[in-house]
């Protein structure tokens, strides 16, 4: 299996959380991890994973625009190539507390539903609140990640 995991950090804890994710998925896999500044979706869309995590950040109450703008562009280039990406999930990181960014999770999940290219939608997706503004992420969100990622890696092997 091929996976990528995306993200859009500032301070790190994007990339922190990827990191996370990524040792929950088998040796075997191969994974490969960037930021959606520096990594096109024509890169990813040639490379055709099987699997993509596409990360986010909540920043000026505003629910992961360049993640957004990122995958809009994927799809685009997945037509271009003619090809699917299987599984799809995502995750958002946020200083709000959880009960208020439900809102933010859900409209970066419909984003991910509307990617016709992405045939399977994870139909839950991943919170992780820091702790400041510059994190770090709050231990026990760490610990939710792993076994959201756990359940993700179930359902793909469903
Ligand atoms: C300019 C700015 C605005 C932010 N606005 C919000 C916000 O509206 N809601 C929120 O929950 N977090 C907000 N944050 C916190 C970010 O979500 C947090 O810095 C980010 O998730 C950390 O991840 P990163 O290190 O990968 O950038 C803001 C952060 C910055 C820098």
């Amino acid at each position: 299996m091929k996976l990528w995991i995306l993200y859009d950090t500032k301070f790190g804890n994007g990339k922190t959380l990827a990191e996370l994710l990524k040792k929950e998925f088998s040796e075997k896999w191969e994974i490969k991890l960037g930021d959606v500044k520096e990594i096109s979706p024509s890169t990813v869309a040639s490379d055709a994973p099987d699997v993509l995590i596409l990360g986010g950040a909540i920043r000026m109450f505003m629910g992961a625009p360049a993640s957004k703008k990122w995958l809009k562009q994927l799809n685009k280039e997945l037509d271009n190539v003619n090809k699917e990406i299987q599984y799809g999930t995502l995750f958002l990181t946020h200083a709000l507390s959880t009960s208020k960014v439900q809102g933010y999770y859900k409209r970066f999940l419909k984003k991910l539903k509307k990617s016709n290219r992405i045939v399977k939608t994870y139909p839950q997706m991943l919170t992780a609140r820091v702790q400041d503004v510059e994190g770090p992420i709050i231990e026990s969100e760490l610990e939710k990640a792993r076994k959201f990622i756990q359940e993700f890696n179930k359902w793909i092997e469903s």
